[in-house]
């Protein structure tokens, strides 16, 4: 095999292990043969596309910027009169920086929503932005028959409500709701609406059976007026089960992941939280509140990372008595500990977390790199493996060595020396993934690049 060659599918390899972040998102490669195609460049032509569809449509959404404000309905919607299905609208380029679909803020109503989904089954949206709206980026109803919804590597910014909604479904839960490699973020905080409001999550699923969210990036979701305390980043509930929220990062929050809300049994059951990292400083600039609340029924909450230096003094929290069968292992925090309030029932089935862990024990604490420094970190090699965890956040499986490590990460040797010294303030979120690693990846696609010149 050839140098190039060599080069080439080491690279290959090496996305796939690390294709975790939203800038990771595989393609999801060419439309299926018995799709129609639609290419569209404006946005009349993006929403006459949508409301004409036919059933087993691909729209192509060229690079550009769409002005929602300039519609008569100030949004998209697909129809809510009729049922389409297999309906995929996706930007070109497949990256959602290229396609902005956008209206002028999150306090101004000329643009309502990005995209209202109503009566549809097995709708993917991919590789788009929405951004500055009054309400919704993306809005779901199960209740006038949408359902099989995929939300893919899209960006999610600075609308004045939640970021993504669904609506509660009257008869039956949505079923098949994926979202992965998406950004749910504000630019500064969600700001108060005319009503003097902070009011927003990053999503909001009533009734809701089975979603997985994972491999998305929840940034600033807080309230800008310290007064208020902005509602978690993921709230899951209205009878809602078995989600799975897997290898999420949260960055400047409020509240993370909020596993069923009310004194109501039937909330939210089940579930699992694992492999996701949180980060925040303290500061007083906003409210600060739990990273994950549970009062879910045999909720798992397994290798989470949470940082949080002290900023609230119960990052995790279980209410209610029926909240019976939660349980908390593995998780890797450095301040804090597990609250059990309102009669919540004492778990005694919780192991290996760690509540107090040394930030000398990280790779680079202060880039947010919260792998290990080195074998001997205090979280390295304690815990026995959980089946249902064998690989961690950057699917580097579980166990290196005779037992897996604590929190988010699996130390592996190589990989501590792939990390690149990533001191780009813009791209903090990526070293708090401890994305060295993606670095290593394009500067191998250069090196290959360059091989392939050479060569030819
Ligand atoms: C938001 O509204 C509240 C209530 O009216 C008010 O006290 C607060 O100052 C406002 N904050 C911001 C940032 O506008
Ligand atoms: C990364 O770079 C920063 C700034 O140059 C430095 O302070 C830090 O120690 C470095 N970390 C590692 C792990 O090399
Ligand atoms: C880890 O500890 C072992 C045993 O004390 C020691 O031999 C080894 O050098 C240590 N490794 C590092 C990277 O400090
Ligand atoms: C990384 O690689 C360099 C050069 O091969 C070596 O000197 C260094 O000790 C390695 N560091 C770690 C943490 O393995």
């Amino acid at each position: 095999m050839n140098f190039t060659k060599t080069f080439l599918l080491f690279f290959v390899f090496f996305l796939n292990l690390n294709a975790l972040l939203p800038s990771d998102a595989p393609s999801l490669g060419n439309p299926p043969d018995t799709h129609a195609i639609v290419t569209v460049s404006t946005i009349e032509e993006l929403n006459s596309a949508i409301y004409d569809a036919v059933d087993h449509t691909t729209i192509w959404v060229k690079s550009g910027s769409y002005d929602l404000t300039t519609l008569a309905q100030k949004q998209l919607s697909t129809p809510n009169n009729y049922k389409l299905t297999d309906l995929v609208i996706r930007g070109e380029t497949g990256n959602p920086e290229d396609v902005i679909i956008e209206g002028v803020s999150a306090t101004d109503d000329s643009a309502t929503f990005g995209i209202q989904i109503w009566d549809t089954e097995n709708v993917v949206i991919a590789d788009m932005t929405f951004r500055r709206v009054f309400y919704h980026c993306v809005s779901i109803h199960p209740e006038n028959g949408a359902t099989q919804v995929k939300l893919y590597h899209l960006i999610f910014e600075d609308a004045g409500e939640q970021l993504v909604k669904v609506n509660k479904g009257t008869d039956n839960a949505l079923e098949g709701l994926i979202i992965q490699y998406c950004t749910f973020k504000y630019t500064d905080g969600v700001p108060n609406k005319s009503n003097g409001e902070c009011y927003s999550n990053g999503i909001s699923a009533h009734y809701v059976t089975g979603m997985i969210l994972e491999n998305c990036l929840f940034r600033n979701n807080y309230c800008q007026d310290s007064g208020q305390l902005c509602g978690g980043n993921i709230l899951v509930w209205s009878k809602s089960k078995d989600t799975q929220i897997i290898g999420n990062t949260f960055y400047n929050y409020a509240q993370g992941i909020v596993l069923g809300l009310n004194e109501d049994e039937d909330d939210h059951t089940g579930g699992i939280v694992k492999n996701n990292i949180f980060y925040r400083a303290k500061t007083t600039n906003y409210q600060q509140d739990v990273s994950i609340y549970v009062i879910s029924k045999n909720a798992k909450v397994y290798h989470n990372t949470i940082i949080t230096e002290d900023s609230y003094y119960a990052p995790l929290e279980v209410r209610y008595e029926f909240a019976t069968g939660v349980v908390f292992k593995n998780n890797l925090l450095d301040s804090g500990f597990i609250n059990y309030r309102n009669n919540a029932p004492d778990a005694n089935q919780n192991s290996g977390n760690i509540f107090d862990v040394e930030t000398d024990q990280f790779y680079d604490y202060d880039s947010q790199n919260f792998k290990a420094k080195n074998e001997n970190a205090t979280f390295v090699d304690k815990v026995d493996t959980i089946q249902e965890c064998n690989v961690d956040f950057s699917l580097i499986t579980r166990p290196q060595g005779e037992k897996s490590d604590i929190g988010a990460f699996e130390y592996k040797l190589d990989d501590s020396n792939d990390s690149d010294n990533d001191s780009d303030d813009d791209d903090i979120v990526s070293s708090a993934q401890n994305i060295g690693a993606h670095l290593f990846g394009k500067i191998l696609i250069l090196f290959s690049f360059l091989l392939i010149l050479f060569k030819f």
